[in-house]
């Protein structure tokens, strides 16, 4: 999705404005683009560098670190309205030349605005619906209005979603912003302010930050900020300051080749954070307390997340014998209708931000029933308009396919289960600790998988490099981690990979598979499955495929397969934390070795804020 970036710098303050604009766009890179520019005031005309293509690319073509002046802004474009091309990246400036705004979101009225300005003359460069914005700012200009007010007067009149930085060449030491469902946050410095979408973007130079709320419109200088609610007055900025703990160091590469084996790594440290962070938030204990008086419980999600919510729907289901609705978000409107008051919906997403789920959000509210958020980022919307948020801890995830996000996904989700199972008397005091212990051991059991798996997971990467196509086959509790295992090698290796119940393949998908066709078996520790795949391998083999697994140490298959990869031994709950790095390591390596970037795959973006 795209990105946006804009510094302030105070009089007086000599500050490299363009190269922090710069840097804040490589760090904003990861949410997935096709165009860059930057808009700076200089001498009081506003000067504009933009173009198709990588950021590198265009600095080196451009020269964006090397605009200057007290004010500059910066896009990362991800097309939605026109191709990615140079006419369509922003920023986007009226016809005078003395208004530049960027824009992350979607303006849904656009066509209609277009066409009335149009009809006044205006003349459009671009076929984004972002470029509207710039025109309407100088159509009310024209009536006298001064910049603010007009600012203001054109963000009341779109329809959609929002966040858009504007300079002046009028007002060349001010940046305006306004948002609305698109994510936005204010970095407080000394002798500068500056404002992005997200905190990677801000963190070399401060870690103060503003979260921006929905509806409000405002402007910051280098030493001051303005707030107000659009309609209802005047906020102080001061009451919603807050310091972030993630750190420079947690968001770059720390000397690995990619962000996203880095985080893959990183998963031992994020599930000890989980872990103790969990202990010592009582806020388990109080969503265990919601979901106890519910009279139904929903999960929702898309993707990745998505796949934690099946796993606890799974583990709600054989702890507590009780059924948890799973779905996923964009097909909220089948769901909605069916909840009322009562009703709980936990609303899983490692950005907080994903459109689908947010609206999912919003419907379930509506019909009255209470949220509880899942997310990894603190203050973002999702968590923002629940009832009850719940954090992840798991750091800043920066490669696009989600890795660490997601087993501290399921550990907090299998936390929660526990603690559900307890308080509802399906779990005996015994039980409950024995899985608790077990689930206490995620760090540890990380670790274990990622360092038994490294060699393994090359040697597997080799073979299906060549692979056009890929089955995930898994019963059970191993089924979300399958589906996670598929989606990742699709996303980064551009490979077709399908997962599903393994019981399926003789209701139709088994007509695919022909000699060395790869079929993955995921083996969770638990006789009852066990058995089951075995005859499920066996069906597989009688038609030649070559046949990977993803089993425990112990498990009694471990002769089937024609490469395998252990896991170390643990129990059924921890399944996603022993046997999902493995399968993030194969993509990522089939990934690496077929010559594409995993931490940018094509088409996708890290935050999904359109519907
Ligand atoms: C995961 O690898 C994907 N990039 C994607 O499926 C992601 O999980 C999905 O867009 C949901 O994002 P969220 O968790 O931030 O809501």
């Amino acid at each position: 999705m795209c990105g946006i970036i804009g510094v302030c710098a105070s009089p007086g303050r000599r500050l490299n404005t363009g190269e922090m604009v710069f840097k804040g766009l490589l760090r904003l890179e990861y949410r997935g683009y096709d165009s860059a520019g930057v808009a700076s005031i200089e001498s009081g005309v506003i000067k504009v560098l933009k173009g198709k293509g990588r950021i590198a690319d265009l600095e080196k073509k451009l020269g964006f670190s090397r605009v200057g002046g007290s004010v500059v802004i910066g896009h990362t474009r991800w097309a939605t309205h026109g191709a990615p091309s140079d006419e369509n990246a922003h920023p986007h400036t009226d016809c005078t030349g003395s208004i530049a705004i960027v824009h992350n979101g979607i303006i849904e009225n656009y066509r209609e605005l277009r066409e009335a300005l149009a009809k006044k003359g205006h003349v459009f460069k671009s076929e984004t619906d972002t470029e509207v914005v710039a025109h309407l700012i100088e159509e009310y200009l024209k009536t006298g209005l001064a910049p603010y007010e007009a600012f203001k007067k054109a963000i009341s009149s779109i329809r959609g979603s929002y966040a858009i930085l504007a300079v002046f060449s009028s007002q060349p030491d001010t940046i305006f912003f306004a948002k609305k469902d698109s994510p936005l946050v204010i970095g407080l410095g000394e002798g500068f302010n500056m404002v992005a979408s997200d905190i990677p973007a801000l963190l070399e130079y401060t870690r103060r930050v503003i979260t921006v709320r929905d509806m409000w419109v405002g402007y910051i200088t280098g030493d001051s900020v303005f707030i107000e609610e659009l309609g209802k007055g005047p906020v102080e900025p001061s009451s919603y300051v807050r310091v972030v703990e993630w750190d420079l160091e947690s968001a770059s590469k720390g000397g690995y080749q990619h962000f996203m084996i880095k985080e893959i790594h990183e998963q031992p440290r994020a599930l000890a954070e989980t872990f103790y962070g969990a202990l010592s938030d009582l806020s388990l204990g109080e969503a265990a307390k919601i979901l106890l008086d519910a009279r139904r419980i929903y999960i929702t999600a898309a993707g990745t997340s998505y796949h934690a919510s099946l796993h606890f729907a799974l583990s709600m289901g054989r702890i507590s014998k009780i059924l948890v609705t799973p779905f996923i978000a964009s097909e909220y409107e089948s769901y909605a209708p069916t909840a009322r008051e009562g009703d709980v919906l936990i609303a899983v997403s490692q950005s907080g931000e994903t459109m689908d789920t947010l609206k999912a959000v919003r419907a379930f509210k509506e019909r009255g029933a209470r949220v509880i958020a899942v997310s990894n980022v603190v203050d973002s919307a999702i968590p923002r308009e629940s009832d009850l948020p719940l954090y992840t801890r798991a750091g800043p995830e920066i490669g696009v396919a989600a890795t660490k996000t997601f087993t501290t996904q399921t550990l907090l989700l299998s936390l929660l289960a526990l603690e559900y199972g307890l308080l509802r008397g399906e779990l005996l005091k015994s039980e409950y600790e024995e899985l608790r212990k077990e689930l206490s051991k995620s760090s540890e059991l990380a670790s274990k998988t990622i360092s038994w798996s490294e060699g393994v997971a090359r040697k597997i990467a080799e073979f299906l490099r060549f692979k056009n196509s890929i089955y995930y086959l898994s019963r059970g509790i191993g089924l979300p981690t399958a589906m996670e295992g598929a989606l990742k090698i699709k996303e980064i290796a551009y490979i077709h990979a399908e997962a599903y119940p393994a019981g399926e393949s003789k209701h139709g998908p088994i007509a695919l598979v022909e000699k060395d066709f790869p079929v993955v078996f995921v083996v969770p520790r638990d006789e009852y499955y066990e058995k089951l795949i075995l005859g499920n391998i066996q069906e597989m083999k009688a038609r030649g495929a070559f046949i990977i697994g993803v089993a425990p140490e112990d498990s009694k298959l471990l002769d089937l397969f024609d490469i395998c990869i252990k896991t170390p031994a643990s129990n059924w709950l921890t399944t996603p934390i022993t046997h999902t790095p493995p399968l993030q390591l194969v993509a990522y390596y089939t990934s690496v070795y077929k010559g594409f970037d995993p931490d940018k795959p094509r088409n996708l973006a890290k935050t999904v804020t359109v519907e």
